[in-house]
């Protein structure tokens, strides 16, 4: 599928605390967009709501930022945490080449208050 549309430019200003971010997992509240963050980086995955609505198989990592999970390769919701410090070397290079999957893909809304 064509893709038309560029990414808007990233919007850095907009800090999500963690209770603003969980407002954005597709259920608490189902108008608003549903945002996925990484690194600190807030990601609007709105476009793939199948994926990370309510529904969806990877809703673990909505309206949270979920580092250590993607860096893991875990779907635990244990795991969906912000904290990656305990990530090896190779955990690491699986979380960055997450974010550049998602840089690539979907528009930047923000950054977390703890980024
Ligand atoms: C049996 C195991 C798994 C299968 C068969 C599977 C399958 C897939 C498929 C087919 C896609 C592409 C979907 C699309 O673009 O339409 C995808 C994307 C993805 N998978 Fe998995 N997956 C598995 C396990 C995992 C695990 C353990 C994680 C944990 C990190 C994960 C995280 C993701 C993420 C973040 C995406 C990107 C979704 C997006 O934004 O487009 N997957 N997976």
């Amino acid at each position: 599928m064509a893709r038309c549309s560029p990414l808007p430019p990233p919007n850095w200003s907009r800090i999500f605390s963690q209770d603003e971010l969980a407002q954005h997992d597709g259920a608490a509240d189902e108008d608003k967009p549903i945002y996925v963050a990484i690194k600190g980086t807030v990601f609007d995955v709105t476009t793939k709501k199948a994926m990370y609505g309510p529904s969806g198989g990877y809703h673990c990592f909505a309206g949270k930022d979920a580092s250590k999970a993607l860096g893991m390769s875990s779907l635990k919701v244990e795991d969906c945490v912000a904290d990656y410090s305990g990530l090896d070397e190779k955990e690491r290079k699986t979380l960055d080449d997450w974010y550049t999957f998602f840089e690539k893909r979907y528009p930047i809304v923000g950054k977390t208050a703890d980024a």
